[in-house]
């Protein structure tokens, strides 16, 4: 294995969902930067770069997010069954304040014009595109020693607004990012008891589903 592959392989294995972990300093702008060139450089449909980054520092609106986010955590807890509400109680969903840094992934399937070679026949291509810069930006981030946290409990009208979206760019994640302590070995829904990692083998099928 060359020493490319080994490091990517590494971050993979490294690359955490962050919640708690977060030291409280901000990322700096050249980091940023750099995890950001990363997303941007993901592979997309038709070549249409369907995405964009909204980066959110103001206080004020991180606190904002992070009360509509406490609001959806109740919403769910209550619509559980009481077992699974007790295991899903101590489960930090977010680190929105305490990472600094919310970076807003968007998705316009209107880039690139009604012709997009590849999205003919799967329309959902488009959104994939978006979902793989944030893979990137996932892992660059790892690479870089910053955490990164996606959070999705939220209403994406408020979020729309929230931000100012512009009529038809979709909201597609809200991502905690920031230096961190460590980085978990084991995913913390793994960790809480709330479900574990299939093995690799129940995902791989030969010739047939
Ligand atoms: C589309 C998507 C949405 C997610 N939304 C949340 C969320 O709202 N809150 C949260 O704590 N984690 C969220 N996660 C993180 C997952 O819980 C996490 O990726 C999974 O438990 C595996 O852990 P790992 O990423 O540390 O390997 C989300 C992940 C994905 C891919």
């Amino acid at each position: 294995m060359s020493p490319q592959e080994a490091s990517i392989y590494d971050v993979i294995r490294r690359r955490r969902d962050v919640r708690a972990e977060f030291t409280g300093d901000l990322v700096d702008d050249a980091t940023l930067l750099r995890i950001l060139d990363a997303a941007h450089r993901a592979p997309s449909v038709g070549n249409s770069q369907p995405w964009d980054f909204v980066v959110v520092r103001d206080p004020a609106t991180l606190a904002r997010f992070a009360a509509h986010v406490a609001e959806k955590r109740i919403e769910f807890r209550d619509s559980l069954p009481p077992e699974r509400a007790r295991t899903f109680e101590p489960i930090k969903i977010e680190g929105i304040t305490e990472s600094g840094t919310g970076i807003v992934v968007t998705h316009d399937d209107s880039r690139g014009g009604p012709q997009i070679l590849g999205r003919a026949t799967v329309p959902e291509t488009g959104l994939y595109s978006t979902v793989l810069a944030i893979q990137n930006l996932w892992l660059a981030a790892t690479a870089e020693g910053v955490g990164v946290g996606w959070v999705s409990f939220y209403d994406a009208p408020f979020l729309t607004d929230l931000i100012e979206l512009p009529a038809g760019i979709r909201p597609v994640a809200w991502l905690c990012v920031g230096p961190v302590h460590e980085f978990q070995h084991t995913p913390d829904l793994e960790r809480f008891g709330w479900r574990d990692r299939r093995p690799l083998e129940d995902a791989i099928h030969w010739e047939r589903y």
